[in-house]
């Protein structure tokens, strides 16, 4: 038994092969593109680990994924691979459009056609779970009751729009061709190995450089937080148990606006690496220009997950942002090999409005 995982070297994709492997004997095959956002470094623990197959590649590679099931006979395919920041979306949407939608339509096409090539037996128990997100279903106002599944879907980012799309692809390849899928749709997720382009490691390693902590707009958006690892506990669990073609809700039911998840990251790195100079690094706090089209509110109705296959997310917000602030304090090297040329490149052109960011 084997499973194929795409995009295992990116935050998610990663953790989840990590504690995919710390829990399990069953070998991963992890296809990754590697592109700015994946890193063999975060997967350095697994190294002469017979059970993980690293293979350098695209999803879109029709060739190569067919030459992969037919090798390696896996009896799963999890889709983590994506282009997944919004903000970069915004500014170049071909990738997007190439990787999410293009890439998981010819992933699906390799799977459907392996998939219809296996005995009765291997075609029941085989599963495609996709990871997807709760942007598809677009922005909540302040008193709106959070997503279920049966919400409408409207995106509002070229990210979220890609998405939506390849969500789309796999609902469909269920009902015409029969395909065994499953998909979850997350809130945001945090924790290790998480890239610094994103809110809550931006902040943790620009409070440590003493750099500006830009808050886009009124900082009064609202995202609903998950600890990574109970989001690849939920993956796990909806894999061996979900219902064929269903879609799932993942979330933490941590709704916080944004400029209290500064103020928390913040109040830790106080207590936990004070400043040389006395001042807190709320100090720090700059307001910039807001992203364009930015989604107000995210909140997520987990209760089918729950109700239906009993998950639980095991961290608090307060016990899982503790977690990652010290993890990002203990791991300085990791983060300083991320901070490539390509991400100072990345931090120039977004925070050009406020120089003393991107410096
Ligand atoms: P990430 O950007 O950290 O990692 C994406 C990974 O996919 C990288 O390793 C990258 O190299 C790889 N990749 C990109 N294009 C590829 C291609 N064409 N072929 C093969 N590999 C490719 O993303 P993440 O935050 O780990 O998100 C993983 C998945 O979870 C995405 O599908 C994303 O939409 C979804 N998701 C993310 C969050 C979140 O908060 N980060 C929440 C809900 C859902
Ligand atoms: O909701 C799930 C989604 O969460 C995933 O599908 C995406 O892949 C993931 O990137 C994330 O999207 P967001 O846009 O919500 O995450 P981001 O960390 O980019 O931003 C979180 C909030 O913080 C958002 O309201 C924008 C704001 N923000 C972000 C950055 C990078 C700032 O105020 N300042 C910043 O510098």
């Amino acid at each position: 038994m084997t499973l194929l995982v795409t995009g295992g070297a990116g935050f998610i994709g990663a953790n989840f092969v990590l504690d995919w492997l710390a829990q399990h004997g069953e070998p991963v095959v992890n296809l990754d593109k590697l592109t700015y956002a994946g890193n063999l470094e975060t997967l350095a623990s697994l190294e002469g680990d017979a059970r993980h197959t690293f293979v350098q590649g695209d999803i879109g590679d029709f060739a190569l994924v067919s030459r992969l099931l037919a090798e390696h006979r896996p009896r799963a395919v999890v889709n983590f691979a994506a282009e997944s920041h919004v903000d970069r979306s915004i500014h170049g949407p071909g990738e997007f459009i190439q990787t999410n939608i293009v890439g998981t339509f010819q992933l699906l096409e390799a799977v459907r056609a392996h998939w219809g090539s296996l005995s009765a037996d291997e075609k029941a128990a085989f599963r495609f779970l996709h990871v997807s997100t709760d942007e598809v279903y677009g922005s909540l106002a302040k008193d709106d009751p959070a997503f279920t599944e049966a919400h409408r879907y409207e995106p509002n980012s070229p990210y979220s729009a890609s998405k939506a799309a390849s969500d789309h692809l796999v609902r469909a390849y269920h009902h015409t061709y029969g395909l065994p899928v499953l998909t979850t749709n997350c809130s945001n997720n945090y924790g290790p190995f998480h890239f610094p382009e994103k809110l809550i490691p931006l902040m943790i390693v620009n409070a440590l450089a003493g750099k500006p902590l830009p808050v886009y707009g009124d900082g009064m958006q609202v995202r609903d937080w998950l600890y990574v690892k109970d989001h690849c506990s939920a993956i796990r669990r909806v894999l061996q148990a979900g219902r064929l073609g269903e879609v799932y809700n993942v979330g933490g039911w941590n709704e916080k606006p944004n400029i209290e998840i500064v103020h928390t990251v913040c109040a830790l790195l106080d207590e936990l690496r004070p400043r040389a100079d006395g001042q807190p690094y709320a100090s720090q706090i700059s307001y910039v220009t807001d992203r364009p089209g930015h989604d107000r509110r995210y909140a997520i109705d987990a209760r089918r997950l729950e109700a239906e296959l009993g998950w639980k997310p095991a961290e608090t917000f307060e016990s899982g942002i503790r977690k990652t602030v010290q993890w990002y304090l203990d791991n300085p090297q990791w983060v300083a090999h991320v901070q490539s040329g390509a991400y100072r490149e990345w931090v120039g052109k977004q925070y050009s409005d406020t120089p003393a960011v991107a410096a």
